[in-house]
């Protein structure tokens, strides 16, 4: 039977299991113990819960005491004892102590660290709650049709993918768009170079490849030659303008586009619920306009139309050019209609662009043009930087050209593949799904591993490196948890119906450390969405690795006995789930065996 399939899944839905984060039940028991202790906290503010630092004095702590007593002017241990002594945390905590200058430490009980765990076990969620729903447009990837891919599109590929699955995971109502630039002033030498330079059978073997090569032939021949641009600019005019051969020439440009990018995001997993491109809204431009206009939201200035934010010190002197004296609309234009859809029709309360660092001005002057309009939505510009090769410039591809999606997922796949041929007891149909898992996987990885404000280098050894924090380690690290029940196979162990004691036992400080890290998938799951940080889960998991391997040295499982088997097969198949569930929020897929 595949683990897909085993006992517990099936009960799953029958029961209603409800889990909590430990980190949030103290936090909440913390407030009610201020207010009994009769101590007012700072307005708006909440004590804080953390993950203890040094795990030898607990495994939480709150440094709230030491904070306030600095402002009551009072001493922190008094104030911190204080408050224990209000404090009613017997059912979750075996010790609460207070140490050093006044940190409050709580170490959990194991009969409620092993409830948790064996409710985990058992819920489809892997014990992390859920949150109060809202509708999320997650706006990511968006290349422009026929203009270069470049890195920053891959970025956003697989951050905005992560945040749309953990977004879901979470319980919201998520809507992914891709907003392709597909209308744009770049058609206008492609069309030039459609109707003059045109490789058929390059079109046909590679579009994307084929447009970029029309796109750079034309954009230098116009540089070079003012009459170039002039029938350039003509072609766009006459596009815009309606005219029947341009526009079924851009639709077959668009198409030839989507279809081959389709198949990207097959490769990479990632789907799309809309791909909205820009010229879905060519037809709302104007009226926008107007309206705005009307609304006096907007104002002409020098024959142009702007939405000027007097009021804001940071965007006083940058107002939002939304249509150019000539009557052109712009990008930000563009923007403002797709939030009037994603409002409108989607009932979005949030809309997260996953875009670039260089795009922030451009995004602070749609999100401050719409609240200006008495939009409520909330929007994110979830930013990043860039990637650099390993010598620490602009990346470039093997071939030393410029970068594209395509390039690096292939390399990527033929360079795992390489490593996976050597592998025995596999077979060749084997080994290509586990190269292109473990090739993508690392990619993706190494993406999300990283702080996305920061640059980071690109390596290729290290993100297909077997040791560390890499794909390939922790899809190994599930590999082996699958090899245990693999050994059970044909009993109900092996199917994951494992006989559960009415309490964990804790025998080694490995077991207890797992299940507390096993704990903590709830808290890691959150914490993405607080800051927009999928490095916090993929740090998460990690060390949950890292915790399983320790406690796999420790700990013998299949010759253990009784309740202490049963507990060690508990958490071997919680830690098999938690890895396959939180890879799988990075868009990351697992295998059986590599
Ligand atoms: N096509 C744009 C670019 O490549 C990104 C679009 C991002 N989304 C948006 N709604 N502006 O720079």
């Amino acid at each position: 039977m595949s683990h897909l399939t085993h006992g517990p899944h099936l009960t799953r839905c029958a029961q209603r299991l409800t889990t909590r984060m430990f980190r949030s039940q103290l936090t909440a028991r913390l407030l009610t113990a201020f207010e009994k202790a009769g101590i007012s906290l700072p307005e708006g503010t909440r004590p804080t819960v953390v993950l203890a630092a040094d795990t030898r004095y607990g495994d939480y702590q709150s440094n709230t005491c030491m904070g306030l007593a600095k402002q009551l002017k009072t001493n922190p241990r008094a104030l911190a004892q204080q408050v224990a002594d209000a404090l009613d945390v017997s059912d979750l905590c075996a010790k609460v102590s207070i140490d050093g200058p006044g940190f409050l430490n709580f170490t959990l009980g194991d009969a409620a660290l092993s409830a948790h765990v064996l409710t985990a076990r058992r819920t489809d969620q892997l014990g992390v709650p859920t949150a109060t729903p809202r509708t999320i447009v997650v706006d990511f990837s968006a290349p422009n049709i026929a203009k270069p891919m470049h890195v920053g599109h891959i970025r956003s590929t697989i951050i905005g993918d992560c945040l749309a699955r953990v977004a879901r995971f979470l319980g919201h109502h998520v809507i992914t768009d891709n907003h392709i630039g597909d209308w744009g002033t770049q058609f206008g030498m492609i069309l030039h170079g459609w109707k003059t330079l045109l490789d058929e059978a390059a079109l046909e073997k590679d579009p994307i490849a084929e447009l970029l090569r029309l796109y750079k032939t034309v954009n230098a021949a116009a540089k070079a030659d003012e009459a170039v641009m002039t029938t350039c600019r003509e072609e766009l005019v006459q596009l815009q303008q309606g005219d029947a051969e341009n526009l079924a020439i851009w639709r077959r440009c668009v198409d030839l586009s989507l279809d081959q990018l389709r198949v990207i995001y097959a490769k990479l997993g990632v789907r799309f619920d809309h791909y909205l491109g820009e010229s879905s809204y060519n037809d709302a431009l104007a009226p926008l306009v107007e309206n705005l206009l009307a609304s006096h939201i907007a104002e002409i200035s020098e024959g142009a139309v702007c939405i000027f934010f007097r009021d804001d010190p940071t965007l006083a002197d940058k107002p939002c050019l939304i249509r150019k004296s000539d009557g052109g609309f712009l990008y930000a234009t563009t923007d403002l209609a797709t939030i009037d859809h994603r409002i409108n029709v989607w009932h979005a309360t949030d809309i997260w662009y996953v875009v670039g660092s260089p795009q922030e001005l451009h995004f602070k002057q749609i999100f401050a043009a719409s609240h200006k309009r008495g939009q409520t939505a909330s929007f994110q510009h979830v930013a990043f930087g860039s990637i650099l090769g390993p010598d620490g410039k602009m990346f470039r591809t093997r071939s030393g050209e410029s970068v594209g999606l395509i390039e690096v997922l292939d390399e990527a796949i033929e360079r795992a593949a390489a490593v996976v041929a050597e592998r025995e007891g596999l077979s060749d149909e084997e080994k290509a799904t586990i190269g292109e898992t473990i090739g993508i996987g690392a990619v993706k990885y190494a993406e999300l591993s990283q702080n996305r404000l920061t640059d980071y280098k690109f390596s290729w050894d290290k993100m297909l490196s077997l040791q560390g924090n890499t794909a390939p380690y922790l899809i190994n690290a599930y590999v082996r948890t699958r090899a245990i029940f693999r050994k059970l196979e044909g009993t109900p162990e092996g199917a994951g119906e494992i006989e559960a004691p009415a309490q964990l036992v804790f025998t080694e400080p490995a077991e207890r450390a797992l299940a507390m890290k096993l704990a903590q998938y709830a808290e890691a799951v959150h914490d993405v969405l607080d800051d927009f940080r999928p490095n916090l889960l993929a740090n998460y998991l990690y060390e949950l690795a890292t915790t399983y391997h320790a406690f796999y040295e420790a700990c013998p499982v299949l010759s253990s006995q009784g309740d202490i088997r049963a507990t060690r097969l508990i958490l071997c198949d919680l830690t098999s789930q938690v890895l396959k569930s939180g890879l799988g929020l990075l868009g990351i897929q697992t295998t059986e065996r590599m």
